[in-house]
């Protein structure tokens, strides 16, 4: 820590005497030269806001307002920037406009006509979009980050012809875009997030080629995309998710080779992805999940090499997954769940870099065939609901941090290939397969194991003690396997982790052993209902005080309810019903 401070002192000591020149250059020609007519307009400005945190603490009559915190004025004093941020608006809101029905808060700056931009993050306007502020004809920057403004954007702003970079993130603004916009030629960002704009894009916003960056995200924006939209040519960004757009994703879209980001979740479209997709080679981010999009994934998505994150899910793709997705150097996320994909999981999968950290989710489709033995090298594959056959391959232990393979068609020859040298799998879920046989023994081999879901499969025999070994292993679920077996009546050499047990319908056999119990001091979950226990209940189930829900129901104990059972004081869920207890039973808490 001691070195780093060191080594950092320099560069520090620089950058403060750099600021100090600056502040003093523009101290030098700001005090005593502020325009008197900005000053007031900014005194009549803070006038309009509630201000608890004391932003504009610093704006004082009689004093030079080029001093004052946010002001920035050029060489003859008049106002050129604004930037008043409060960064912790959302828990704190401060400066929010006092309500006022003769004039919309904020109007009076469309007299600082040198202005130049105008940032702002949490000052609350809470009114309309002041038309004054078409006057503003020198600026460049209109960013605003939770005006809350109301109503529709005024057609003025059309005439702030230098206008480069427009936010307005964050209210109530409605209507529709108005054509206006499009005179702004300099355009180069135009970012309207999360308010509750209606209409399509207008036509004439084709011609505003120098555009780099469009975002919507989150208003009821709608229609068609347009095919104008390939026009853009220099467009980077382009966010049209969390809107009512529907139709078609354009093939025109190809056009567009800079785009890095294409964001069109959460909408209506309908329609095949198009082919076209694969000539925008420098995309990184494609997510046009959450819509009624069919047809097959194109291929040509092999071409975009920069794809880091592919969201394709919850629409209703269907064919095979291309194996060019492997060709991916970047890919990092996969997300193809709820659709309606065939055929196999692509071995090509595994060729994407280790430090990747590749997840897969693919979930919900209707996939068959051999889970690969490939895929040493992915973070994590979430294939729930498929038809996957035959073994689990060892090599997916080797990297990956989570795998649920639950509800597929996995058998009984279903391990694969050689265990990994220190297996990292941390959560494995094969419930509801057609596993046979004992628990295997090589699942004691995942020395990092933490979550194991066995449930719901044909698995006999006893229960693997070096399983309960494992010091990783916190939850374990056997429930609904035909075990056809006794409890060990040996205090294992548990580790004492495991929290959650469930044996549910396991069709285990013999007595309950206080020596069994003895080896889960820190059960919170216990399940062992629909079983053939029998016995009596040891004394010292009355010792897993941290128990919060225990179900004995539906076996064969008998004899009285251990008193002890009332020192669990934790718990929250107590089944005992359908045994032969007698005396009194402690009712469910
Ligand atoms: C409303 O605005 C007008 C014009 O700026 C001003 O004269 C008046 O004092 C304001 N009213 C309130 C309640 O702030
Ligand atoms: C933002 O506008 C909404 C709706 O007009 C209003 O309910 C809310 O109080 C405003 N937020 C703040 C911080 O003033
Ligand atoms: C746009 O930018 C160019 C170059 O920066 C500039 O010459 C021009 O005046 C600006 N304004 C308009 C309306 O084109
Ligand atoms: C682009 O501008 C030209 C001339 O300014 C106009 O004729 C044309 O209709 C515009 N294009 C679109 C798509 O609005
Ligand atoms: C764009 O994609 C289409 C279809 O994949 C292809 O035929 C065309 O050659 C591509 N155009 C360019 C400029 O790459
Ligand atoms: C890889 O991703 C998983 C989640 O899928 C995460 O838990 C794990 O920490 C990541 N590993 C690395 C090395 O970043
Ligand atoms: C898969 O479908 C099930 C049942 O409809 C649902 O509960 C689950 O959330 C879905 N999985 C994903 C990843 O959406
Ligand atoms: C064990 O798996 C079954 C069936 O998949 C499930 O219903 C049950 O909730 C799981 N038990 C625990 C404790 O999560
Ligand atoms: C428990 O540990 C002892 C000594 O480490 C070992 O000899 C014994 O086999 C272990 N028992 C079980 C059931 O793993
Ligand atoms: C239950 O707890 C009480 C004190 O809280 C203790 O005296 C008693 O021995 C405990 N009973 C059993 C059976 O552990």
């Amino acid at each position: 820590m001691k070195k780093m401070a060191t080594s950092r002192k320099v560069p520090s000591v620089i950058a403060v005497l750099c600021l100090g020149l600056i502040a003093a250059v523009e101290g030098r020609y700001s005090s005593g030269l502020c325009d008197e007519g900005d000053s007031n307009v900014l005194l009549e400005f803070k006038a309009e806001f509630s201000d608890e945190a004391g932003q504009l603490e610093t704006w004082k009559e009689g004093t030079s307002c080029c001093s004052w915190d946010g002001v920035n004025c050029n060489f003859n004093g008049r106002v050129r920037g604004l930037r008043l941020l409060n960064r912790n608006h959302l828990e704190a809101p401060s400066m929010i406009a006092i309500p006022n029905a003769s004039t919309a808060a904020g109007a009076s700056l469309g007299r600082l006509v040198a202005l130049n931009y105008l940032i702002a993050e949490g000052v609350y306007f809470n009114g309309p979009i002041p038309s004054s502020w078409g006057s503003l004809q020198l600026l460049t920057h209109l960013n605003l980050v939770d005006p809350n403004f109301t109503g529709s954007i005024p057609p003025e702003i059309g005439n702030m012809r230098e206008l480069r970079n427009l936010q307005l993130d964050g209210g109530e603004l409605e209507g529709s875009l108005p054509w206006e916009i499009c005179k702004l030629a300099n355009l180069t960002v135009l970012q309207i997030i999360g308010n509750k704009l209606t209409g399509g894009l207008p036509p004439c916003m084709g011609n505003l080629t120098g555009i780099q960056e469009i975002s919507f995200g989150s208003n009821f924006l709608g229609s068609n995309i347009p095919s104008w939209i390939g026009n853009l040519v220099h467009l980077t960004k382009l966010t049209l998710s969390d809107n009512l757009f529907s139709g078609p994703i354009p093939p025109s879209i190809g056009r567009l080779t800079d785009l890095k980001q294409l964001l069109l979740s959460d909408n209506m479209l309908s329609g095949s992805i198009p082919q076209e997709i694969g000539n925008m080679t420098e995309i990184t981010d494609l997510a046009v999940e959450n819509n009624y999009l069919s047809g097959r994934i194109p291929s040509a998505l092999a071409n975009c090499k920069s794809l880091r994150f592919l969201g394709l899910h919850d629409n209703e793709l269907s064919g095979f997954i291309p194996k060019e997705l492997g060709f991916l150097p970047q890919l990092t996320l996969l997300q193809l769940f709820n659709n309606n994909l065939y055929g196999p999981l692509p071995a090509e999968l595994g060729s994407i870099p280790e430090e990747n950290n590749l997840s897969i989710d693919v979930s919900n489709n209707s996939l068959s065939g051999p889970i690969p033995d490939t895929l040493s090298s992915i973070g994590a594959l979430y294939a729930a609901n498929n038809y996957f056959t035959g073994g689990f391959p060892l090599s997916l232990a080797a990297k990956a941090f989570s795998v649920d393979l639950s509800n597929n068609r996995l058998s009984s020859v279903w391990q694969v290939g050689a265990m990994p040298e220190n297996p990292q799998l941390h959560q494995l879920s094969l419930g509801s397969n057609r596993l046979t046989g004992q628990i295997p023994t090589w699942l004691s081999s995942l020395v990092n194991l933490g979550t194991l879901d066995l449930s719901n499969n044909e698995l006999k025999g006893g229960i693997t003690p070096s399983l309960l070994a494992l010091k990783s292993l916190t939850s374990l679920n056997i429930s609904s396997n035909p075990l056809h077996a006794d409890l060990p009546t040996w205090s294992p050499n548990f580790t004492g982790n495991i929290g959650s047990l469930d044996l549910q319908g396991a069709l285990l056999t013999g007595p309950l052993p206080a020596k069994f119990l003895d080896g889960f001091p820190n059960l919170f979950h216990l399940d062992l209902s629909d079983n053939f226990l029998v016995g009596e209940l040891p004394s010292n189930i009355g010792d897993r005080v941290s128990l919060t829900y225990l179900d004995l129901s539906s076996n064969k104990f008998w004899g009285l309810v251990p008193a002890a059972i009332h020192n669990l004081s934790q718990l929250s869920y107590l089944d005992l019903s359908n045994n032969y207890f007698m005396g009194p039973v402690p009712s469910k808490p």
